[in-house]
């Protein structure tokens, strides 16, 4: 049998960096597409541009999800058995800010890799696999599965929101094996800086080192159910694996606050937060020694954010055998860790 391929869009990014791992060791040819950047953007894939794969079962490509062209001449010539997009503006924030580009590339960008497969002539051959998100439930019914109803509160939402009806369109109006994955938040030590866990873990790692330092944050009682990437990206593989294309929500289950995240990430190293004040006046000190760690930055809130998101994956481990391994506290730890090891 011939070898398998995939193509993954977004493949500098925390999940295409950890997919491109799962499927070089499931023996794939890869196609890794990145977009141009001005300075280096390949930090997270480095350790593939300088092994063995290289070139040999690795191949990178350069595309924009903005750039239909792009997309076209290079899913012409490789024809990969399995795409998966994965490419976005995917800060919620940034995308009040950029709601247009968001759209372009989230929504639209979506529909050009989707058009292309269909103008090419692909569609028996070629998988899609649609990154969604639990951002599109907005502010619903907890827990969150397939049947609940959508509510975006966000221009990335809306956007992913587009994203998720034109894969589920193409399914039903071509027969093409697309899939969304409803992807709850997922994180680990090659998560973006600028996302919340990411951002508390290296400043953890930091006040570790120099004995001080502020973190300032935005909304500190928002729950999120943060589960860890690479058990993320197995169940992508396993959605693409299944006989009929469906959609799954993977989740973990359980729902923590930002401000149990930052207690969390502080007792690795061996201090305990105290909560004092309220609202944007509210600081977390060290209880020991009184030192202030903890302040509130108003540019940090959102126009509109989403109170709890705690999701049901009972469908994926029913149908996908799929379930997580890396819970919260686990997870915390692993990143102070790896921030630790960083800044040494
Ligand atoms: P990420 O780290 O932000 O990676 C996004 C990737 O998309 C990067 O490779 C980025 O390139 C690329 N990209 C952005 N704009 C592009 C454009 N116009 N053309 C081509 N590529 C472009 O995101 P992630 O955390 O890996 O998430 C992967 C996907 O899952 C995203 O679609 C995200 O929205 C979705 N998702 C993520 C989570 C989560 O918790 N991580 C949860 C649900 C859904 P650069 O490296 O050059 O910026
Ligand atoms: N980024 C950030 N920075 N968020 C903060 C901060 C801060 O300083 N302070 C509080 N928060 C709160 C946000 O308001 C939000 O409620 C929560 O922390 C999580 O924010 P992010 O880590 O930025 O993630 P997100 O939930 O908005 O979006 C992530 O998860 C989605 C899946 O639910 C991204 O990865 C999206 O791409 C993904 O779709």
């Amino acid at each position: 049998m011939k070898k398998k391929t995939a193509m993954i869009l977004g493949v500098t990014g925390q999940d295409g960096s950890h997919l491109s791992d799962l499927l070089l060791k499931k023996g794939y040819l890869v196609y890794g597409v990145k977009r141009r950047s001005s300075s280096f953007n390949t930090q997270r894939i480095d350790h593939i541009y300088n092994s063995k794969y290289f070139n040999t079962k690795f191949f990178p490509f350069y595309a924009d999800l903005t750039d239909s062209s792009s997309l076209l001449k290079i899913i012409q010539s490789t024809k990969p058995h399995e795409i998966y997009n994965l490419s976005a503006q995917s800060h919620v924030h940034t995308s009040f800010e950029t709601p247009e580009y968001t759209a372009n590339t989230d929504a639209i960008g979506s529909l050009r890799v989707l058009e292309a497969i269909k103008i090419l002539k692909l569609i028996d051959k070629t998988k899609y696999y649609q990154a969604s998100t639990s951002e599109i439930f907005g502010n619903t019914q907890i827990p969150q599965r397939e049947t609940t109803p959508f509510r975006p509160t966000s221009p990335y939402a809306i956007s992913k929101l587009y994203a998720y009806w034109t894969t589920i369109n193409y399914r039903e109006s071509y027969g093409m094996f697309a899939v969304n994955g409803i992807l709850f938040n997922h994180e680990g030590p090659r998560r973006g800086e600028t996302f919340v866990t990411r951002k508390i873990t290296r400043a953890v790692a930091k006040i570790n080192k120099e004995k001080r330092g502020i973190i300032y944050l935005g909304n500190l009682n928002a729950k999120r159910d943060w589960g860890y990437a690479v058990d993320y990206v197995e169940s992508m593989w396993k959605m693409m694996q299944q006989k009929k294309p469906d959609d799954f929500v993977i989740s973990t289950g359980e729902s923590h606050t930002v401000r149990e995240f930052v207690e969390e990430a502080f007792k690795n190293i061996g201090i305990k937060i105290l909560w004092k004040g309220k609202g944007l006046n509210e600081i977390g000190i060290n209880k020991d020694n009184g030192k202030v760690h903890v302040k509130i930055d108003p540019g940090y809130f959102r126009p509109t954010d989403i109170s709890e998101l705690r999701g049901d994956y009972s469908k994926a481990k029913k149908i996908l055998g799929w379930k997580p391994k890396v819970k919260f506290k686990d997870l915390v730890k692993l990143m102070v860790q790896s921030d630790i090891k960083k800044n040494k």
